[in-house]
């Protein structure tokens, strides 16, 4: 298949629009990953995106709306909850799984009786799903496995030849992908941490909110059978790089010379060694480089990526939670 490379101009957004509306794939940018986009009421559209990233078809979809208005399409309830939280972080980084109603196929939420939604906060993709005419269903536009793209060269090395459209637009804005919460059980609980945090979340509900107890937990728990992520995505290898990758957690000063003892160790062997470090007073700016970081591990021909832990507060958390994934709870404790 040939890909065409579209710009984000108007005219350009348009074509994107018409090719959703025909029922083809449009990989598109959002202000946290790119998303790989069909008609999330076309089953034949939302069975090809299953195709092109190579994607276990029982993982969900997360459907993109334009308006707040759209939600309703979509569930049969609107709960006070969910019109608050809608109107506080909407658009932005937040995905609420709810009720769905029929009309929307199985294949779009691997035959779950819920759906995910979020208004994005990007004016490209709104313009996109707006043009479409259609609520836009949208994984991030990687190939399954692979790290999510935060940039439209990643999504260009992922998907060409393998979807209709790419839109090249800037860079994701926070790099990590939305929040997810389930709005279904009388208490909220997030399945997927994210740039809003459950204390972001508790602020403006005024409740507490419930967190999906397998997230960021360390493989001695994770090997528990009983032990099962809520979000079907959740429980695939994720976000994984080619390199081998080693998380070091500990003292500031202890995990420096940790990875230098590493690093120094494994060059002397040859090998081509990454480092990953960050600041964790600024997890945001963590959130923004990672996946990109991961990538460019891969390109330049890693065969270790070397990362020191950040702190697991608010968006550290969120951070941390794809840093365990990508290293396959590689976890060495100094
Ligand atoms: O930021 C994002 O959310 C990006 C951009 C493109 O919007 N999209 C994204 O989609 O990350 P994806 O498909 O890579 O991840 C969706 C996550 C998966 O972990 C999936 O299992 C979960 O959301 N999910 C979707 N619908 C669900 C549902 N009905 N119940 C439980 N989890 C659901
Ligand atoms: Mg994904």
């Amino acid at each position: 298949m040939k890909t065409r490379i579209l710009k984000d101009t108007t005219e350009d957004i348009k074509l994107a629009a018409k090719i959703i509306d025909e029922g083809g794939l449009v990989a598109f940018p959002t202000e946290t990953v790119y998303g790989l986009g069909a008609n999330a009421l076309n089953p034949e559209a939302v069975g090809k995106v299953y195709a092109a990233k190579g994607r276990p078809s029982d993982n969900p979809m997360i459907v993109h709306i334009a308006s707040k208005e759209d939600l309703a399409k979509l569930t049969p309830q609107i709960t006070g909850d969910m019109e608050t939280l809608m109107e506080t972080f909407w658009p932005g980084p937040l995905t609420m799984i709810v009720e769905r109603n029929p009309e929307i196929p199985d294949v779009t939420t691997g035959g779950l009786d819920t759906v995910g939604v979020r208004m994005p906060d990007n004016k490209v993709a709104l313009a996109l799903i707006d043009a479409s005419g259609w609520p836009i269903a949208a994984p991030s536009a990687n190939l399954s496995g692979k790290p999510s793209p935060t940039r439209a060269i990643d999504v260009i090395e992922d998907l060409s030849g393998r979807v209709d459209a790419i839109i090249e637009s800037d860079n994701c804005s926070f790099g990590i992908e939305s929040t997810v919460v389930d709005m279904t059980g009388p208490e909220p609980m997030i399945l997927r941490p994210g740039i809003i945090t459950e204390k972001d979340l508790q602020e403006a509900l005024d409740k507490p909110i419930l967190m999906d107890p397998t997230l960021n937990v360390r493989p001695d728990r994770f090997n528990n059978d009983n032990f099962k992520p809520k979000a079907p995505g959740m429980k695939y290898k994720h976000y994984a790089p080619k390199a081998e990758m080693m998380i070091f957690e500990g003292e500031a000063e202890a995990v420096e010379a940790a990875i230098n003892a590493e690093r120094m160790e494994r060059e002397l062997l040859g090998q081509k060694v990454a480092v990953i470090t960050y600041d964790s007073g600024n997890p945001k700016q963590a959130a923004r480089r990672f996946f990109a970081e991961l990538r460019d591990a891969d390109r330049h021909g890693a065969d270790a990526i070397l990362a020191a832990a950040i702190e697991e507060e608010g968006i550290g958390f969120s951070v941390m939670n794809r840093m365990l994934k990508s290293a396959g709870y590689n976890i060495r404790k100094v």
